[in-house]
């Protein structure tokens, strides 16, 4: 169980990454939209709304509450936030809440424990808003999904990554649920394992995208992409493997750290480039960083993780 200090830490650092992970996530499919369907546009701009409005609510909650460690993890924005949203904010006509970011960024110049004893019932009430919130968000995805795959509608986003936003969604929900019942996300090696095998899943298709999201003139990147595509390919069998064994293996936990550093620092490269207008491609400049801060992420589990 749980200590009621520990609830609130870990679910204001897991609703810090997520939130706006999921907010994002609505921008992308709001600008994959064609013309045919821009109506569509002022629904998910909803939903994103209401997601940065549970953003700024849990970063008024997060002084003195999140380590310095975590904010140093780069999950929850990185040097090049800013600059992303607007760019993409500017590519796109949509409108992204930069403030949040700016707010953000203060975090760590806050001092330890601000915290009341009224807290750990402001965290519960934000928790389950934000589960259902998710419900309409993972609704509205699917709905465009099954759009998509049955032809009756066309998006500039491929279809696997409509599903594989759709499975972060699924996998937030999954983890405030275990918060809900005063379980810890970081306790035991089933846990750990599963977050292998979610992870290097996600790195994989993220690699499998940017190598398709790229110019085609750019043939080292797409290479480098493609050798990470067959890396988190086979980490991704082997940490089944070693789930379906019932022990976690301290060599794939090794071997998808030392990948997931190389992708990551691949990422930032590549955000860096396309914020310079250095490399072409049809990769939003905000979607480059939000892959960035999902390594960063799967980097901070891989080091927390009690096995
Ligand atoms: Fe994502």
């Amino acid at each position: 169980m749980l200590t009621s200090t520990e609830y609130v830490r870990q679910s204001i650092e897991t609703n810090l990454f997520f939130l706006r992970i999921m907010k994002e996530h609505l921008i992308f499919a709001a600008a994959a939209l064609t013309l045919k369907d821009s109506n569509q546009v002022p629904a998910i701009m909803n939903i994103k709304n209401k997601f940065e409005a549970l953003l700024i609510n849990t970063i008024s909650l997060a002084r003195g509450v999140v380590r310095p460690q975590s904010l140093a993890a780069g999950d929850i924005i990185t040097p090049y936030t800013y600059n992303a949203e607007i760019a993409t904010q500017n590519y796109t006509g949509l409108p992204i809440n930069t403030e949040i970011t700016r707010q953000e960024a203060a975090l760590s110049n806050t001092s330890s424990s601000a915290a009341g004893p009224m807290i750990e019932q402001s965290v519960n009430t934000l928790n389950r808003q934000i589960i259902v919130l998710l419900a309409t968000a993972i609704q509205t995805q699917r709905a465009l999904i099954t759009n998509v795959l049955s032809c009756k509608m066309f998006t500039n986003m491929y279809p696997l990554m409509m599903e594989h936003v759709t499975r972060e969604a699924e996998h937030y929900l999954q983890h405030l649920q275990t918060l809900q019942s005063y379980q810890s996300l970081t306790d035991g090696p089933r846990t750990a394992a599963i977050a292998e095998i979610f992870w290097n899943n996600i790195m994989g298709e993220h690699s499998k995208f940017i190598r398709g999201l790229l110019d085609p003139t750019e043939e080292d990147l797409i290479q480098k992409a493609n050798g990470f595509a067959g890396q988190f390919d086979e980490l991704l069998r082997a940490a089944r493997a070693a789930y379906n064994n019932l022990q976690l293996s301290p060599g794939v936990t090794r071997r998808s750290m030392s990948a997931a550093i190389n992708i990551r620092n691949f990422k930032a490269q590549g955000t860096q480039g396309i914020l310079a207008c250095k490399i072409r491609s049809i990769i939003l400049p905000l979607l480059s960083d939000h892959v960035l801060r999902e390594a960063n992420h799967y980097l901070k589990e891989l080091r927390e993780f009690k096995m």
